[in-house]
């Protein structure tokens, strides 16, 4: 059967016309400007107050965990089988096309949702900074609100406008304008060039890794103790709930992978990428996460700014404000990283025929898959400025975690049945360690509510129906074995 042909392993991958040019330092730039962004900004405070109490760091290390293990396969893939297709194309190599297919679709759920949803939550954090510069965004074009957007329709067709939703049309809701511009602005860096985007990477990651810093010698002469009692408020599954929602804030260091064609080096630079971003963003996020609940009692904590606010409520105006900067800076490295990702597991599926050849046209003279990233960035400018994405961010979790499962699968597979293969870095202790890995990664799915299992089920199957109805007949292996067949 064809779909269940796996490609020939060609390490490092090969050159598509993408420029080959980043070094293992622009790679761990990529990773952290990837990975800190909303996750500590916003969702830790949330998740301290509803689910984890100051247990937050458990919950943390708990989902690093899970990371460290994934980000070890991801490493041993990486210099063993390279290639831009990042998990993708590792699940291609050693597990086949279906399964690789099913890892591509939630790579583009991860990549596109989550960038999709961090747009909506910049957005937010844009119109309070621009607030506090006493410039207002008008209501009808800073968020999305379907009871106005309804009642504009409604008034259009000339019907009776019901009194509250009447009220809704005044106040406005009709498009996110900065969630849909911050993502169309991106897309024109990344059309600019691989390396001009990262150099505007590593300029936001200095500056939040800064403002990261002044926060944590703030914090650390103002902690409480007495605010870390109780430890658990929550018990262990309100620490696993945590979990579940705070692997939100590793989400990222995986998208390093998608870079190997650009990548001087491949198979030394791509272990370091991953793994030192992680190590370095899981060290921060533990103790930025313990100063927190440290500073202010968690239950204080559920809001959109959790960070900032605590500095207000500590009396340090300025140092709120550079966190607010922060943040706006954080989230705009974790966009421009995981469209770039998004961008490049589409020029790969595309490549193996997948997906139309359309997808994978590079741009001579940009050295970018241009077509692509437009299409990507009108699209989920489209969905940040026009639906409230940001509500299912969850999802993004289960892909992820489902794609990071057959990563760590993969490593078992091949070891069996690819022992010959050149492995330039190995996992340590496997089986055991990427045993682990599956392990953690689906007792975190399972702790995440019944109604995203559902979504998730129901994404499935929308791409299984797109691999049926394209992918399966114009798949590159499959038409190879069919002309050789033929011959
Ligand atoms: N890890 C990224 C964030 O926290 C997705 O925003």
């Amino acid at each position: 059967m064809g779909i269940f042909r796996t490609k020939p392993i060609t390490a490092g991958g090969h050159d598509a016309g993408l420029r080959r040019c980043l070094s293992a330092t622009d790679l761990v730039l990529l990773g952290i400007g990837g990975i800190i962004g909303a996750g500590i900004f916003v969702l830790t405070g949330i998740a301290a107050a509803t689910d984890a109490g100051p247990a937050i760091v458990v919950s943390f290390l708990v989902a690093g965990l899970a990371c460290a293990f994934t980000a070890l396969s991801y490493a041993e893939l990486a210099s063993a089988i390279g290639g831009s297709g990042s998990a993708y194309g590792y699940a291609y190599a050693g597990l086949g096309e279906i399964v690789a297919w099913i890892v591509g679709w939630d790579l583009v759920l991860e990549y596109g949702v989550a960038t999709a949803a961090v747009a909506i939550g910049w957005s937010g954090y844009v119109r309070d900074a621009l607030l506090s510069l006493g410039i207002r965004i008008p209501q009808a074009f800073a968020r999305i609100n379907y009871d106005a957007v309804w009642a504009l329709m409604l008034r259009w067709a000339h019907q009776k406008v019901p009194h509250a939703v009447a009220v809704a049309a005044h106040t406005g809701g009709f498009v996110n304008a900065p969630a849909a511009f911050i993502v169309l602005a991106l897309a024109g860096v990344l059309i600019a060039g691989v390396r001009q985007s990262a150099t505007a990477n590593a300029v936001m990651v200095v500056i939040k890794l800064t403002v990261i810093a002044i926060f944590i010698g703030v914090a650390a002469l103002h902690v409480t103790p007495g605010n870390w009692h109780p430890f658990t408020p929550f018990g262990w599954p309100g620490i696993m709930r945590g979990a579940a929602i705070i692997f939100f804030a590793y989400i990222g260091f995986d998208a390093v992978s998608t870079a190997a064609e650009e990548t001087r080096n491949p198979q030394h630079a791509m272990p370091i990428g991953i793994i030192v971003s992680l190590v370095v963003c899981t060290a921060i996020y533990i103790v930025v996460s313990g100063l927190l609940t440290g500073i202010v009692p968690y239950f204080t904590l559920n809001n959109a700014s959790p960070v900032a606010k605590s500095m207000l409520i500590l009396g340090y105006p300025k140092v709120a404000l550079l966190v607010g900067l922060g943040a706006i800076v954080g989230l705009t490295s974790v966009m421009l990283v995981l469209f770039y990702g998004l961008t490049r597991i589409f020029l790969a599926m595309s490549r193996d025929g997948l997906l139309p050849p359309f997808f994978s046209a590079v741009h001579p003279r940009t050295q970018t898959p241009v077509r692509v990233i437009i299409l990507c960035g009108v699209f989920m400018a489209l969905i940040a400025g026009f639906t409230p994405i940001g509500d299912v961010a969850e999802l993004v979790n289960i892909g992820t975690l489902a794609a990071f499962t057959i990563v760590c699968g993969g490593v078992l597979v091949l070891r069996v049945t690819r022992p010959d293969l050149h492995r330039p870095f190995r996992v340590p202790g496997s089986p055991l360690v990427p045993l682990l890995g599956m392990v953690f990664c689906v007792y975190l799915m399972t702790s995440l509510p019944v109604v995203t299992w559902i979504r998730y089920v129901v994404w499935l199957i929308v791409g299984l129906a797109v691999y049926a109805g394209y992918g399966r007949r114009h798949s590159v292996l499959v038409r190879g074995a069919a002309e050789s067949a033929a011959t």
